[in-house]
């Protein structure tokens, strides 16, 4: 069986991907139906509506087959924010809906709906809200057509071109079209005994050119056209954008096809405005993508730019947010505030994780961990994939390779580090394995659709699927995660969710059949891009559960939906060892993080494939810049630990490691801003400049929180790199302190060690300097702050720390602290709450150095006046032009205020003049 594994691995491997695996469009009856259908005519209309308890509910009626009741409501909540629901009013069967992709307070947002309809014509309803917005929905009755408005601008429009359709169940009839109610694809035949179900609308976004989401997708960040628009005869120009979780081997580097993960979420965007929708299904689904040219400055809606959508699933409820903007990030924390935002990481996971498949055993584990430390690079977190476990039975040990996993796991935390295991949701069905019989026992298995324990294959071989949809199974398996029920864990032990697309390597494009069963008797067709998400949310809360509530904690997952932002980080899957790939990365990254995942990464190095020196130095430069900074690598891949390649890699790597390091504070801060707004840690340039059109579809470069600005090398031999440094601001080089002035293009000289990076003048970076072997060991280090001048000579910037592993921050235990510079002087206030919380977080740590960039070589003398206990202090602190950093590179062009060592944690200020001034 093993061998017979192994020469499937091999064969995907070799051949690379396989486009026959999977559907497309034209294979998949209900995008078939629907995708060229005529536009215009339309056949739902609205008879009447009515408000409810602050809730428009409008009696709807589709006219086909004699009329179709349907439902529509229309509810509000704060800050811009419509839903429009439409479903069957009496069903035949109960629809899926996967409310767990929304936060469970959402109700408590709702604001009233007033209806009012309109004088000039009897045909249509406007929907109001006193919630300031401005934004008004114009419901039009026959058909329904439902478009969004704000201050008389249009902005986003349902149904106009008439391509809402909503299949209801029905009996089979004679002359159905094949695929209805069954469909072959390759060697699998899909009962489908509920028959065609499918719902698809038109949305446009009016005044736009751009739009992006809809991850998983290798492509651009802004979405290209996949279909010509009516006046260009409306071919396709390619497939639509595919939403459906799927485990594809070696995808290609630029193409429409659905991956790992699923939200249907598109946010347009132009300098004037930016809106968002977001559609609740989990079903497949497909999109197509149309741009219609125009002229911005027409004030005939006709004759502005727009992009024409048309979204089409194969079951679920129309159950559509629309979300006002008007700007990028308001847009972000309009749908992170609706579907949840990624709670603050532990220290350690934003750090560098080490992983690879596989580290063989306990003593290559305890080699790869010296090496870090003999060649002084810093990392956090040693990772365990598939053979660590006895026969690819989760939760289990191999006894003779990871014999005494405690003591390994407690060798790790010594030095401050931790562990990540692997637990995917396929089960080995094997008559002793306690798990597999306990999941039998209770029924909690994914059933095939004769009602059968499905059995698919995978790695162990013959398996089991946990029905993660089955809200029992998932209280079930937290508990699995105990230190008690997981033998050999410790509290130090994360865990890597894996597979959860889910991946069946024998199944209809390596996952389960979609007529496969759930608990509630949902088919798996209804629900495939939730399952992954809420395997995910169970492992989380398995962690949770065995830290009592108390400690934070890590979970990485593969496959992901709308809301999984909520439990933990997800990577971008198997990429390959190649330019593109590593290319590609930043949009990918970019999209998830405008799609609320802002914890993520692609694997460094290139999971498939042997990366040259080159390569892997380039992109462990562009992880050390990914929220989620890991590297990972096939099984067959070579060794390619940090080390291996020799000098000049092995330096350039610990330079590159080195740098996330010292940026810790700074990532720690904007993760911090994640949690309480949702805006990304990194972020596409036009969400800081939304009026800059030079970069609304540059992928080559990003932003880290407002401040760096990051242009990595993503060809092989470059010699130098033409960045554009957007807004009015300064752009200084990190390391050569060069300044750039914004809204210009400017050719950066590269080296191996060096890729461009540049601070924003007026900003404030909070660094810590100092080498240690994890960033566990680096929590009591003292301060950099790096201060970059705007051209009036001012900067801000801000720092929250805590314990870093707690939730003690919840009851007022950390600080923040508010830096300010300006009339040459630095100052550091407090920016928390004022007021007595019933937690305090305390630290010793100093700021051991400023460094100040922008000013102009001179002498200068700096004073440093604080209150201490007894009195006011005053001395000078010593003021040196010198370096930025201590890296490969760094020149002396810093004004560098060394030791200062005033406590981070209190209020001082430093003020600098010419030495014959101050
Ligand atoms: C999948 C994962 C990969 C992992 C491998 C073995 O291919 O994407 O990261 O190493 O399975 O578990």
């Amino acid at each position: 069986m093993f061998r017979a594994l192994c020469l499937w691995v091999l064969f995907v491997v070799a051949n690379g991907f396989k486009s026959e695996e999977f559907r497309n469009c034209d294979k998949a009856s209900f995008c078939r139906r629907n995708r060229f259908r005529p536009e215009g005519n339309s056949t739902i209309v609205l008879r009447s509506g009515v408000v409810n308890g602050g809730v428009y509910v409008g009696t709807v009626e589709d006219t086909v087959d004699n009329g179709v009741a349907l439902e529509l409501w229309v509810i509000a909540y704060e800050g811009g924010i419509f839903r429009v629901r439409l479903k069957e009013r009496n069903p035949l069967r109960v629809r899926f809906e996967p409310p767990d992709a929304l936060v469970s307070d959402l109700d408590l947002q709702r604001v009233s709906i007033e209806a009012v309809p309109s004088q000039a014509n009897p045909d249509v309803t406007y929907l109001h809200t006193n919630d300031g917005s401005g934004a008004v929905l114009i419901v039009q009755h026959t058909p329904v057509q439902i478009d969004l408005a704000v201050n008389n601008a249009y902005l986003m429009s349902v149904n106009n071109r008439g391509l809402l359709n909503f299949e209801h169940y029905r009996e089979k009839r004679d002359g159905d079209e094949e695929g209805m109610w069954q469909e072959t694809f390759r060697s699998f035949t899909d009962s489908k005994p509920y028959g065609p179900a499918s719902v698809a609308f038109d949305l446009t976004f009016l005044g736009s050119e751009h739009v992006y989401g809809l991850p998983e997708h290798a492509t651009g960040s802004s979405l290209k056209e996949t279909r010509h628009s009516v006046a260009e005869g409306g071919g396709a120009i390619s497939e639509p954008y595919r939403l459906f979780n799927l485990d594809v081997f070696e995808y290609l580097s630029e193409s429409p096809f659905g991956l790992y993960g699923s939200i249907p979420l598109m946010i347009s965007h132009s300098a004037e405005r930016t809106v968002a929708a977001f559609w609740l299904n989990a079903a497949e689904m497909f999109v197509d993508v149309t741009k219609v040219r125009g002229d911005f400055s027409s004030q005939t809606i006709a004759q502005r730019p727009r992009v024409v959508t048309h979204w089409i699933s194969e079951t679920g409820i129309l159950d559509l947010f629309l979300f006002v903007g008007p700007r990028p990030k308001d847009v972000v924390r309009q749908y992170t505030g609706v579907t949840g935002r990624t709670p603050l990481p532990p220290m350690f996971a934003i750090a560098y994780h080490q992983s690879r498949w596989n580290y063989r055993d306990e003593e290559d584990v305890y080699e790869v961990d010296n090496m870090f430390d003999t060649h002084a690079i810093p990392y956090d977190v040693l990772w365990l994939d598939i053979e660590h476990t006895d026969g690819k039975r989760y939760f289990t040990w191999d006894k003779s390779l990871f014999p005494s996993p405690i003591v390994m796991q407690n060798r790790m935390a010594s030095k401050g580090r931790h562990m990540v295991t692997i637990v995917d949701p396929h089960i080995k069905r094997d008559p002793g394995f306690v798990l597999h019989e306990e999941a039998t026992a209770k029924g909690y298995y994914v059933k095939d659709s004769s009602g059968r324990d499905y059995d698919g294959w995978c790695w162990p071989g013959s398996s089991s699927y946990v029905d993660t949809l089955h809200p029992e199974f998932r209280s079930w398996w937290a508990d699995k995660f105990s230190l008690a029920n997981y033998v050999g864990s410790t509290p130090i032990l994360h865990i890597w969710n894996d597979m959860n697309e889910p991946s069946v390597f024998n199944g209809p494009e390596i996952s389960l059949p979609r007529d496969a069963l759930h608990h509630g008797g949902f088919e798996h067709r209804e629900v495939h891009n939730a399952y992954g998400m809420y395997f995910h949310m169970a492992s989380y809360e398995g962690l949770l559960r065995r830290g009592g509530y108390k400690e934070r904690a890590f979970v990485l997952s593969r496959a992901f939906f709308a809301g999984s932002q909520r439990v933990g980080a997800v990577w971008t899957g198997d990429n390959a060892a190649q330019w593109d790939h590593l290319a590609k990365s930043i949009p990918m990254v970019l999209t998830l993080g405008l799609s609320g995942l802002a914890f993520s990464g692609a694997d460094v190095g290139g999971f498939f494939g042997n990366p040259d020196a080159e390569l892997l130095l380039r992109w462990y430069q562009l992880g050390a810049f990914y929220p989620f900074f890991r590297a990972h690598a096939h099984l067959d891949t070579k060794r390619r630990e940090p080390w291996l390649f020799g000098e000049p890699w092995t330096s350039d790597i610990r330079d590159a490691v080195r740098r996330r390091y010292m940026l810790l504070p700074y990532y720690y801060t904007l993760f911090k801003e994640t949690s309480k707004t949702g805006v990304p840690v990194m972020r596409p340039l036009w969400l800081e400049y939304p009026s800059d059109a030079a970069v609304f579809a540059l992928d080559s470069q990003f932003l880290v929180g407002k401040d760096l600005l990051v242009r990595p090398v993503l060809e092989a031999g470059a010699k130098q790199q033409s960045v554009y440094f957007p807004g009015n601001d300064v752009w200084y080089d990190v390391l050569t302190c060069e300044g750039y002035l914004g809204g210009r293009v400017a050719d950066i000289v590269v080296s191996l060690s060096s890729v461009p990076v540049f601070q924003r003048g007026g900003s404030i970076i909070p660094r810590k300097d100092r080498a240690r072997r994890s960033s566990t060991q680096m929590e009591k280090d003292p301060y950099t702050l790096v201060v970059a001048l705007n051209l009036v000579g001012e900067a801000e910037g801000t720092l929250y720390v805590d314990d870093g592993k707690s939730f003690d921050f919840d009851y007022g235990a950390y600080i923040r602290r508010r830096f300010t510079f300006a009339n040459n002087r630095l100052e550091s206030v407090n920016d928390s709450p004022i007021g007595r919380s019933a937690m305090e977080y305390a630290t010793d740590c100093l700021v051991e150095r400023v460094v100040i960039l922008g000013l102009a070589k001179d002498q200068y003398r700096a004073v440093l006046e604080m209150s201490a206990q007894h009195g006011r202090v005053r001395r000078d602190v010593d003021a040196v032009y010198g370096p930025p950093m201590l890296l490969k590179g760094a020149q002396n062009r810093a004004l560098v205020l060394r030791l200062p060592n005033v406590p981070v944690s209190s209020d001082w200020s430093i003020t600098i003049g010419k030495s014959s001034v101050v």
